[in-house]
């Protein structure tokens, strides 16, 4: 196998960029760029007619993880071959802590999760569930030890998850000091509880009574008083799946006082709302996670959001849950449903489609939200998230011409369900490099489990955060 790659006649965009040249790559990183690049011991790649994109990070996965009763479909293997068919080269997953066992050992149990059986790179966040005196002491070990500079409270899932505020304000001091950076799953958990109880006993056991008993005022009010905290802890927060304008005005007004406030939202998001979830035979349970789908009116919001930079990034919130056999155990009470929906394949292709072809996005800032943004806020830049000579060789060649189905026939995610199924989009990943290797070539999968490696990433560093409001503003 040729150490040396060099890619031809694509056009490589960044998130600032748009251009024409060659990329030289030299075992497993971009050694050059530029018009007319020759080695006689390079395989040439042939990319006419194709974008030559960094490869997607997606920052937000749960792979392999117990929940719901259940324990999600996809694993390290199955969900990054997934990943990769879809042209993202990084994922950032999240590792379960429990009370009274140490980060570390936390971290054990989702790196023999991973170990082996990768095909692309990968990250862990943190939960944080309980914030006593020995997990703040871990906060800082981990950071420089392991390499887990990303911490997650979840103010929902009461019983279960959910961290009450003092722990959210001690993660965040505690980040603060040592360059971690907190993320948040933003719903009033204990009104959710309630609304819930008082649904069941009404005998509202149907999939739509989820989003009923999930308003949006209770995304809108767990963001906002995530924020406020931030600001009091002088620390930086990102807000994991944001699905509605109560959410975007808390981070849009955070963010206008200069508080260190990021947001994610996911592709179920822009393109499905909450009528889905009233589908008959219980096929709205395809549709069941948390924070639940939104009026359609949000979408527009959400695109806004993202083109004005009030939001950073797209992720998929990749949870993934057969329709036979889990998501069914909740056929007669929808609280045991178990949250999640597959679409870290999707994620990538869906944005470009929907966001850059159908005029709502610029391709640069496309790319700046599927890859460069992630990369920066989580610690890979410029490592992973851009072009650039010295950077991982993690690539994908897309056509962005092929118009093609979204189904569950032709996925590549362990899931007998696709929640887009027969969506239209246009454009499609052909070949996906990760570290100079092929892992799908022309539509197939050539890659390796294991070959995806473990990423230590550096602390939270405001200064390399693309401001796309300025960039916006100037273009
Ligand atoms: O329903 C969801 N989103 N499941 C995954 C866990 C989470 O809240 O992100
Ligand atoms: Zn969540
Ligand atoms: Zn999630």
């Amino acid at each position: 196998m040729s150490t040396k790659k060099i890619i031809k006649n694509g056009t490589i965009v960044t998130a600032t960029d748009t251009y024409k040249a060659d990329i030289l790559i030299e075992e497993d990183k971009v050694k050059a760029i530029g018009k007319d690049l020759s080695d006689v011991y390079a395989e040439v790649i042939d990319a006419t007619g194709q974008y030559v994109f960094p490869g997607g990070i997606d920052p937000h996965t749960h792979m392999e993880m117990p929940f719901g009763g259940t324990v999600t479909k996809d694993d390290f293997e199955s969900g990054t071959i997934a990943a990769a068919h879809g042209g993202t080269t990084t994922i950032i997953d999240f590792c379960l802590t429990e009370k009274g066992k140490s980060l570390r050992s936390a971290l054990e149990t989702w790196h023999s999760k991973s170990d082996g059986r990768a095909v692309i790179d990968y990250g862990f966040h943190l939960q944080i569930v309980e914030a006593n005196e020995e997990v703040l002491e871990e906060i800082p070990v981990v950071i420089e030890e392991e390499g887990v500079t990303s911490f997650k409270v979840f103010m929902a899932y009461k019983n279960v998850l959910q961290a009450d505020d003092e722990t959210l304000f001690q993660t965040l001091t505690t980040a603060r000091e040592h360059g971690g950076l907190v993320m948040v799953h933003a719903e009033n958990g204990d009104v959710i509880e309630y609304l819930t109880k008082e649904a069941l006993k009404q005998g509202n056991t149907e999939p739509i009574y989820h989003a009923l008993t999930r308003p949006p005022e209770l995304e809108g009010e767990a963001t906002g008083r995530a924020a406020k905290l931030t600001a009091l802890a002088d620390s930086q927060l990102y807000v994991v799946h944001v699905t509605c304008k109560e959410a975007v005005e808390q981070i849009a007004e955070a963010r206008s006082k200069g508080f260190r406030v990021f947001g994610e939202t996911c592709p179920q998001y822009l393109v499905l709302d909450q009528s889905h979830m009233e589908k008959p035979d219980f096929e709205g349970a395809k549709y069941v996670w948390s924070p639940p789908l939104r009026d359609k009116s949000n979408q527009e919001v959400l695109w806004n959001a993202l083109k004005s930079g009030q939001l950073q990034t797209v992720g998929s919130d990749h949870c993934s849950f057969d329709f036979d056999g889990q998501k069914d155990l909740g056929r007669d009470d929808f609280t045991k449903i178990p949250n999640g929906g597959p679409f870290v394949e999707d994620r990538f292709s869906v944005l470009f489609s929907e966001g850059v072809k159908k005029g709502r996005i610029s391709i640069n800032q496309f790319v700046d939200m599927i890859s460069t943004q992630a990369a920066k806020l989580f610690g890979l830049f410029p490592q992973k998230g851009t072009i650039a000579p010295g950077s991982d060789a993690d690539i994908v060649l897309f056509d962005p011409n092929v118009e093609r189905t979204i189904s569950v026939s032709t996925h590549h995610m362990a899931v007998d369900y696709n929640a887009l199924e027969g969506m239209k989009i246009t454009g499609q990943p052909v070949s996906v490099l990760s570290r100079g290797e092929f892992v799908v070539k022309d539509k197939k999968f050539v890659g390796n489990p294991g070959t995806g490696k473990f990423l230590k990433r550096a602390k939270f560093n405001d200064r390399t955060i693309v401001k796309r409001e300025e960039a916006t503003a100037n273009r």
